[in-house]
């Protein structure tokens, strides 16, 4: 059977993808994020409903209608997206981290607003955030009961060295998949179009034409499909 195009390739595989952007507050009022606009996670949301499978959407702070046939996660901080992803990861058998992921956040959140004093304001001290697509491959290779995805895919953005760095995050974070664009001035943040470079563990790159986001979100389930079978 085919819908909209695509064949249900994906039929009966319970899928997870994280998108948007998380924040890190400072105060009630304050936070640290970044420019994600959750574009690329929710086409590839889309594309996999419309390949049958069973969609779980982890949005962070994202700015877009639900889309149809996802159950739909909220999240806003690192912490809130790493509980999410686990539970749902659970019983997943693909899981996509298409999020931007602070990677720090500030070491204290003031209860009350930060208020302006006569003097220099008071530095921020950051600490780090848990790595949570690191976390799930090292959970599947220590065969974590209720953790193991067949197919991880991480995705990076990289202003250099696209591909030596984007090779040796793949082997750092233990992916199957590392979905690699490079981001400057006009390329990837919340632009409808991509181009992406997705680098496959122990196999050959797959170079995805710059293009709608729905072009690369289909070629990492091609890639993903190819995988599962
Ligand atoms: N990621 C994550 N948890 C983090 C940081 C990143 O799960 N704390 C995930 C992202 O969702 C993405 C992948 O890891 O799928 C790569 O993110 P990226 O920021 O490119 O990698 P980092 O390891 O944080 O390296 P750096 O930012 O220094 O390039
Ligand atoms: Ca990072």
């Amino acid at each position: 059977r085919v819908l909209r195009g695509r064949s249900l390739d994906l039929a009966g595989q319970k899928v997870v993808v994280s998108a948007g952007g998380t924040r890190e507050a400072l105060d009630p009022v304050r936070f640290i994020g970044n420019r994600s606009s959750g574009l690329q996670g929710y086409a590839l949301a889309r594309t996999a409903a419309a390949r049958g499978a069973e969609v779980t959407l982890i949005a962070a702070n994202v700015a877009l209608p639900d889309p149809a046939g996802a159950t739909v996660v909220r999240v806003e901080s690192t912490a809130e997206l790493r509980e999410a992803v686990l539970a749902a990861s659970g019983h997943a058998d693909v899981v996509v981290m298409a999020a931007a992921v602070a990677d720090f956040r500030p070491a204290a959140r003031h209860d009350a607003k930060i208020k302006k004093t006569d003097g220099e304001p008071e530095p921020i001290h950051l600490t780090k955030n848990p790595d949570i697509l690191a976390e799930l491959g090292e959970r599947r290779r220590a065969a974590v009961p209720g953790t193991s995805p067949k197919v991880i895919v991480g995705f990076a953005a990289e202003t250099h060295d696209v591909l030596a760095n984007g090779q040796a995050k793949l082997a750092r974070k233990g992916c199957d998949l590392l979905v690699v664009n490079e981001v400057g001035e006009h390329l990837a943040f919340g632009t409808p179009d991509n181009a992406a470079t997705v680098l496959v563990a122990g196999g050959e790159p797959i170079e995805v034409p710059r293009g709608p986001k729905e072009d690369v979100a289909d070629a990492v389930w091609d890639a993903v499909a190819a995988r599962l079978s």
